[in-house]
């Protein structure tokens, strides 16, 4: 997409911020019983949805469980462990392979401006299905994937999704994204976080009443760092190994 946006004054940042809160962010796998204010959280949500997303098709979902029967439940579908049982909140992070369509015509209807460039109402019309609809049983999908197969061959073309399985890895993408975005900003705000895929997805849709299409992507515990939240020092493997300047 292309539409023009206004271009916003943008503020000083100071790097070293940036760099404690990411820097001072853990994995913290026990929390006080300190519970995050409502504006708290309100916050780092608002926050989370500001993630680059897909075609800002936004495929994601957010399930605040803070009531103590649910989050107990919830704890024991992640499978007991400590950051879950000890967690102010636990935030069902969710991906919506499903929404694209939906999201296509809303994103039509709330067009933030008061005209609607042609460009946008074509790709959400036009564009987007021809990427995100993958036809009954993935047969439109298969049928992309031949023709992009074939056009490929003497020009560049997207490899994808060309399946209702790379949908699901299409809305992952974003919504990883979204979670890093709320890991950070519990950060900010002096909270921390434990992302989690450890946890039984059958019963966690089953416990927040989630549709069969949504995927869980990640079960974030979120609360006050206790002061023996950190189990281990940080570290990771040498850059050298990882980033590649070409
Ligand atoms: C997708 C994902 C799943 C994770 N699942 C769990 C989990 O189930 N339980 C847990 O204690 N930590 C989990 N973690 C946290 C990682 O173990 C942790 O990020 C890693 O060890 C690095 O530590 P740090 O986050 O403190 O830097 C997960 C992290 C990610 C990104």
């Amino acid at each position: 997409m292309n539409a023009k946006a206004g271009s916003l004054p943008l503020p000083e940042i100071d790097i070293e911020e940036f760099r404690k809160v990411v820097r001072t962010r853990r994995s913290i796998r026990r929390f006080t019983d300190e519970p995050i204010p409502e504006a708290v959280l309100e916050d780092c949500l608002e926050l989370a949805t500001l993630a680059p997303n897909s075609s800002n098709l936004q495929p994601w979902e957010f399930f605040v469980v803070r009531t103590p029967e649910l989050k107990a439940k919830l704890a024991h579908a992640c499978l007991g462990q400590n950051a879950a049982k000890t967690a102010a909140a636990l935030i069902v992070v969710v991906a919506r392979p499903d929404s694209w369509r939906a999201h296509a015509r809303q994103a039509l209807e709330d067009w933030p401006e008061e005209k609607l460039p042609p460009i946008v109402e074509k790709y959400y019309r036009k564009v987007a299905p021809i990427h995100y609809n993958q036809g009954p049983l993935g047969i439109l999908g298969l049928a992309k994937k031949a023709a992009g197969l074939a056009v490929g061959m003497t020009r560049p073309v997207p490899r994808g999704p060309y399946s209702n399985c790379e949908m699901k890895i299409w809305a992952t993408k974003s919504t990883a994204l979204a979670a890093q975005n709320l890991m950070l900003a519990l950060r900010a705000h002096g909270y921390d976080s434990c992302p989690m895929e450890g946890f039984d997805e059958h019963r966690v849709k089953k416990l927040i009443n989630l549709s069969g299409k949504g995927l869980v992507t990640m079960v974030l515990a979120a609360g006050r760092r206790a002061e023996n939240g950190v189990y281990n020092r940080q570290y990771r493997f040498d850059q050298r190994q990882m980033v590649h300047y070409l």
